[in-house]
């Protein structure tokens, strides 16, 4: 192991939980201290209760390999907080507010992550930039039906979403066929597959589409639907993750691509979506040649959506996720960020976001140090 002296401590932040200590995703956060370990960084678990600002120590979790079993102990006070708290409402309680926001204004302490984005936000920061608008279906606010009925004279789908939506919940869509005797088809993301609803006008349409957005109690976006590239059938979309590396520079650290399982109307795995290689699916539509090119604008473009968020949304970022579609032309369009990325499951991508959170981390130390002797000098 390496001298861990000049290396920042690192606290993944989470929130307590009355039955098993703390929330969140256990074995990414046991994947997380083993590389920093191995990285010769301290770094623990710690809940937005035990954090405590003005203490040098704080109470935080550790995990034993080989037990498996997660300990309580005391750990020095961290440089750089990793905010991992799970879930949007946890996340929205004023207790855990308060703390983040005391976080982001401690002068010795760098936190990483903010909070999660909104999907509305996101529409609109990269709409105000020329690069980025291209790359972006036309989404409105769903408030009357008169935005409903304006999208569906210009797009034959439409996606509509929550803005706060997550793992493909509340998603419907609405599809038209004018020559039909029920014209409007809203399907429905139902737990495994989706529910069909044809209605016969726009008016019924409208109230179907309020009681099941009403379930939810959440503001919800319409957006134009995109044909995704399809391979036997199933429509697939790509899943980017973009870090920032020890430079403190955007960097891709994978792309991976999700297929949408039958009948669903999203591509997420726990919907019966599956995980496979981009290059090979796009390879299959639109030949070696094609699919170079096309990974390129992949690339480029997921760099340039990463810069635009973190531009708009006036704080530092250091990693998000985006899922993004191409059609059949090989155009690329944007569908939303997570400022939370899931853990990725293909090795070569899992292994590299581990190891980047620890290489910025040091970074955004180092910068600190440097900053800080240029004050006093
Ligand atoms: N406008 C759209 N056109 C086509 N497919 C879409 C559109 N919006 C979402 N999807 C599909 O639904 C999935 C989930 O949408 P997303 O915006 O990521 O919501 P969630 O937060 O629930 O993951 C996307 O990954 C994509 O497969
Ligand atoms: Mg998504």
């Amino acid at each position: 192991m390496e001298a861990t002296t000049d290396k920042p401590v690192v606290a993944i932040l989470t929130i307590a939980d009355d039955s098993h200590s703390f929330r969140g995703n256990r074995s990414n956060f046991a994947d997380l201290i083993q590389t920093g370990e191995q990285m010769g960084f301290v770094t623990y678990v710690v809940t937005t209760k035990h954090l405590k600002l003005h203490a040098s120590r704080v109470l935080g979790f550790t995990y034993v390999t080989d037990d498996e079993t997660w300990v309580q102990s005391w750990f020095p006070r961290p440089h750089v907080v990793y905010n991992r708290i799970p879930l949007r409402e946890d996340e929205r309680l004023p207790r855990v507010r308060r703390k983040l926001t005391a976080l982001s204004r401690q002068p010795d302490i760098r936190l990483f992550n903010r909070r999660f984005f909104n999907k509305w936000s996101l529409f609109k920061w990269l709409n105000e930039n020329k690069a980025t608008k291209s790359f972006i279906p036309e989404t409105r606010k769903l408030t009357d039906v008169s935005v409903l009925a304006s999208l569906l004279r210009k797009h034959k789908t439409l996606y509509l979403k929550p803005v706060r939506g997550k793992a493909g919940v509340g998603i419907m869509t609405v599809t038209v066929q004018l020559e039909k005797r029920s014209p409007y088809r809203l399907q429905i993301q139902e737990e495994k597959g989706s529910k069909t609803y044809p209605c016969s006008t726009m008016n019924r349409l409208w109230d179907r589409i309020v009681k099941q957005s009403d379930i939810l109690g959440e503001p919800y976006i319409a957006q134009q639907g995109i044909a995704l590239a399809a391979v036997n059938g199933r429509p697939f979309d790509l899943r980017a993750l973009a870090q920032k590396n020890g430079a403190g520079k955007w960097e891709m650290s994978g792309i991976g691509a999700r297929v949408a399982g039958d009948s669903s109307i999203t591509t997420h795995v726990p919907r019966g979506g599956n995980i496979d290689d981009p290059e090979k699916l796009l390879v299959s539509i639109f030949g070696k040649e094609k699919t170079s090119k096309v990974l390129l604008k992949v690339h480029r473009t997921a760099l340039s959506l990463a810069k635009q968020i973190e531009r708009s949304c006036h704080y530092r970022l250091c990693e998000m996720s985006m899922d993004l579609g191409v059609d059949m032309t090989g155009h690329v369009w944007f569908f939303e960020a997570n400022s939370k990325p899931m853990k990725f499951d293909e090795p070569h991508i899992r292994n590299k976001s581990l190891e980047r959170i620890f290489q910025y981390s040091l970074y955004l130390h180092r910068l600190k140090q440097t900053s800080k002797g240029g004050a006093s000098s």
